[in-house]
């Protein structure tokens, strides 16, 4: 089979196409035929080996290879279709379309992929294209867990740092759907597309700095790891939640602290990635409350240019790579 493989970290250049035996499912699994697969900021953090948030790499290292990578595909969100089931797998059946999640085992980035049937992997939706499917679960099931710890109410007003990502664009389109007012910051070249998927407010980033603009805001919702907390705290209404994806050890530490002297919480954590919250979000497709904010697809072939997209960010939402 063709797959996308890299062999050492670096930049997009490492990656590339190559002919490699394609996997055989074993009893507990679902053999998967790979349609699309979403290009993430995680795959280029994991690519080039640099995260914003530096006490990721230690553990990561191990995990993925300390002086080249072990796990050479790369590609943890997909949309396929069922081609084949191990023995003991009753979850599936050949013919299935699907979506998901690889989680750390990747491996998307290819045109077969197999997976545990216990893996956050549902039928796809069935208005949504493969590629708008692949393009779902990152985003989808980050936003809802996230916006979900917020506890967000009906009328309460929600700030999204970072509006214009993977994570972003569903937080918007979510809390709009839980009732909330939306703020998104972003890059300006994101003002059309953020307002025009729900956001009420936008502001740019490069010209305002939302923790001056003298405004309160019941949630803030922070993608942006060197955001500094004590002012985005200041920017919070009494109850105030501060809600991060990328949390600092500093962020960490503070949290405790900031609850004691405020009374305004600091939530971090990592998405479990849930099935139940997968099957969520399906529904939240189908019903056409929500909608992946997709903006280029690239073929496997072009994936240098996918992946070069995603890191110089002038890219409007959601970049997927077709792989059938
Ligand atoms: N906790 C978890 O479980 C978890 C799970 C997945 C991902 N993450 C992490 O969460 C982060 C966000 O993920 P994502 O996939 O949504 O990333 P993404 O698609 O790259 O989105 C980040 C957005 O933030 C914008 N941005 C950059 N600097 C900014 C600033 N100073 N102020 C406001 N906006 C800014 C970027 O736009 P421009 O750069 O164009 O300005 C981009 O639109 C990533 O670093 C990822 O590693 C955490």
């Amino acid at each position: 089979m063709k797959a996308v493989i890299y062999n050492e970290y670096g930049g997009p250049e490492v990656l590339h196409v190559a002919e490699i035996a394609k996997p055989k499912p074993s009893d507990n699994e679902v053999l998967i035929r790979i349609s699309a697969a979403e290009v993430t900021k995680g795959d280029c953090e994991l690519r080039s080996f640099e995260f914003p948030v530096k006490w990721f790499s230690f553990g990561l290292r191990l995990v993925f290879g300390v002086f080249r990578p072990r796990k050479k595909i790369l590609g943890g969100y997909f949309s396929g279709t069922v081609e084949e089931i191990g023995a003991r797998v009753n979850k599936f059946s050949p013919g299935d379309e699907v979506f998901g999640a690889s989680s750390l085992k990747l491996g998307a980035y290819a045109q077969y992929l197999a997976l545990p049937e216990k893996y956050t992997i549902v039928h796809k939706p069935s208005n949504l294209s493969f590629e708008q499917a692949a393009a779902a679960p990152l985003g989808g099931l980050n936003a809802l867990h996230f916006m979900r710890l917020a506890d967000i109410q009906p009328g309460e007003t929600l700030l999204v740092n970072g509006a214009g990502g993977s994570i972003g664009t569903f937080a918007v389109q979510i809390a709009k759907c839980m009732g909330a007012e939306v703020t998104a910051v972003d890059a300006a070249i994101k003002e059309r597309m953020l307002l025009d998927i729900g956001a009420d407010h936008f502001i740019d980033y490069g010209k305002q700095d939302f923790r001056k603009s003298g405004r309160r805001y019941d949630v803030i919702f922070d993608m942006v790891a060197s955001s500094p907390l004590d002012e985005s705290i200041a920017v919070l209404s009494s109850a105030g939640r501060y809600v991060t994806a990328n949390p600092t050890f500093k962020k960490m530490l503070g949290a405790k602290k900031t609850y004691k002297k405020t009374g305004k919480k600091v939530i971090f954590a990592f998405a479990a990635e849930r099935e139940d919250e997968l099957q969520a979000l399906k529904a939240m497709l189908e019903e056409e409350r929500i909608s992946p904010a997709v903006d280029r697809i690239f073929p496997m072939e072009q994936v240098v240019e996918a992946h070069r997209c995603v890191e110089a960010e002038q890219r409007l939402g959601i970049i997927v790579l077709k792989i059938d």
